[in-house]
């Protein structure tokens, strides 16, 4: 049972490096029946000489199950950055998602939304 679990998160993992790597996008879980729009906001962060660029976007609803996260990376020339889940997430009610630039001098453009039941 639990090795079977273990497989299917590596899969899992394997999967969603795969889309971030490919896309800059971080796409988590579906849209549900009854699902509604908790939160959006877009994160801007201009490039600085010799820095990279990180932010960590927390969200907590008292009484939603989140559903879906997304952080789409609207610089869509793949030069923009990187977005992660550092904690919480599907199926919880908090989520931390980190936002990078993808290299020293670079900044961000994420527009962020989560859903959730
Ligand atoms: C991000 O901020 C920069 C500098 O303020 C601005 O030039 C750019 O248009 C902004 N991009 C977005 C998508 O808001
Ligand atoms: C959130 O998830 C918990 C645990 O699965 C469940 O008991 C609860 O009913 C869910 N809440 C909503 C609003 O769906
Ligand atoms: C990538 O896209 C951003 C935002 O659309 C733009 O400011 C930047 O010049 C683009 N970079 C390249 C190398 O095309
Ligand atoms: C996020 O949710 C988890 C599980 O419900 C909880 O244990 C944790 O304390 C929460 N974290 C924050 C910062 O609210």
């Amino acid at each position: 049972m639990e090795r079977k679990i273990l497989i299917i998160v590596s899969f899992a993992l394997l999967a969603l490096v795969g889309f971030v790597i490919a896309r800059n996008d971080l796409t988590v879980g579906s849209l549900q029946p009854g699902s509604v729009l908790l939160y959006q906001q877009t994160y801007n962060r201009t490039g600085v000489a010799g820095q990279m660029q990180s932010q960590d976007v927390f969200y907590t609803n008292p009484l939603r199950n989140i559903t879906r996260i997304r952080a789409l990376d609207l610089n869509a020339n793949g030069t923009g950055g990187f977005a992660s889940i550092v904690s919480g997430g599907v199926g919880f009610r908090n989520v931390t998602i980190r936002l990078q630039s993808s290299a020293i001098g670079r900044g961000f453009t994420f527009f962020v939304d989560i859903y959730g039941n």
